[in-house]
């Protein structure tokens, strides 16, 4: 097979719905010192990338247009620039960017790479990185552990659902909040399921029988409510508006930001 010459990526040039976003063909970038050529074979879609899009989220108002998009992906290395020694072409991996993995090409340098493991497919390992990471770095900010009930919101959803497992597999007792459809399927990860909406913390209470600890919210607009009905002492619970600057932080791309995420 020939090695492509063209590399597509898809960016905007203002804000607005998906249908800004347009398809870009360039020639296929040279990787640097240190960077590497991804083939991109997986990519995600967070909440986080469509803020940034419609201009929601202003953390990066001045970047220049045309803008880039997407920030989680999963691929093969094609080329390794000069003194790159941890990556080797043809190598499976699993990357971070602030911007840009909606593309058929990234490059970018080789320590924003882990190994992607084989037992994960594709498409799990190309959203892996801001709801996975997001995920970890709340539960590590509570050390949960096995003396833990945990409450989590949307507990089906992107973050919800990796929160959920990593708690329970961690020890913890993990009641999570979702919709009818998806009551079992929680179950089925042995997570007490609770429907949202009307009498929810009421809910919470009686499959609970004590105290919460803690109260973590991937959904917002009635959390607080919710967490206060439920006793939920402040430092032992996380908004959404918390969990934004999780994510903004692990998009950051400093180097000491990007370390820290990879
Ligand atoms: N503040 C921020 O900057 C920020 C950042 C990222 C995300 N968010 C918000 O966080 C939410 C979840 O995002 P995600 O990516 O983790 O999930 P997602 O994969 O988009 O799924 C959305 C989840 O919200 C759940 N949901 C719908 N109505 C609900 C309600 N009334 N109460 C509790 N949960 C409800 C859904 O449950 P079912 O599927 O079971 O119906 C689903 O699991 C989104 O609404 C998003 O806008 C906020």
């Amino acid at each position: 097979m020939r090695a492509p010459t063209e590399a597509f990526a898809y960016r905007y040039a203002a804000y607005g719905d998906a249908d800004v976003l347009q398809r870009h063909r360039y020639p296929l970038p040279a990787p640097g010192p240190g960077e590497v050529l991804v083939e991109v074979i997986s990519t995600a879609i967070n909440h986080m990338d469509s803020f940034l899009r419609n201009g929601e989220e202003d953390t990066w108002y001045d970047d220049p247009w045309p803008r880039a998009s997407g920030s989680d992906f999963a691929g093969i290395v094609r080329r390794c620039g000069p003194g790159v020694t941890t990556m080797a072409i043809g190598a499976n991996v699993v990357g971070h960017t602030r911007t840009g993995a909606r593309a058929s090409h990234i490059v970018l340098p080789a320590d924003q790479l882990v190994a992607k493991h084989r037992a994960i497919e594709w498409e799990v390992a190309g959203g892996l990185f801001l709801a996975g990471a997001t995920a970890l770095e709340t539960l590590d900010d509570f050390r949960i552990g096995a003396s833990d009930t945990v409450v989590i919101s949307a507990a089906a959803g992107g973050v919800g659902s990796i929160e959920a497992q990593v708690a329970k597999y961690r020890g913890a007792r993990v009641i999570g909040t979702c919709g009818e459809r998806n009551l079992d399927q929680l179950r089925q990860l042995h997570i007490t399921p609770v429907k949202y909406g009307e009498g929810m913390a009421e809910r919470i209470q009686r499959v609970a029988g004590g105290p919460i600890t803690p109260y973590i919210d991937n959904y917002g607009k009635d959390g607080r409510e919710v967490a206060e009905a439920l006793e939920v002492a402040p430092e032992r619970s996380r908004s959404s508006a918390d969990r934004r600057e999780v994510e903004l932080r692990l998009l950051r791309d400093d180097a000491e930001s990007v370390s820290h995420a990879t």
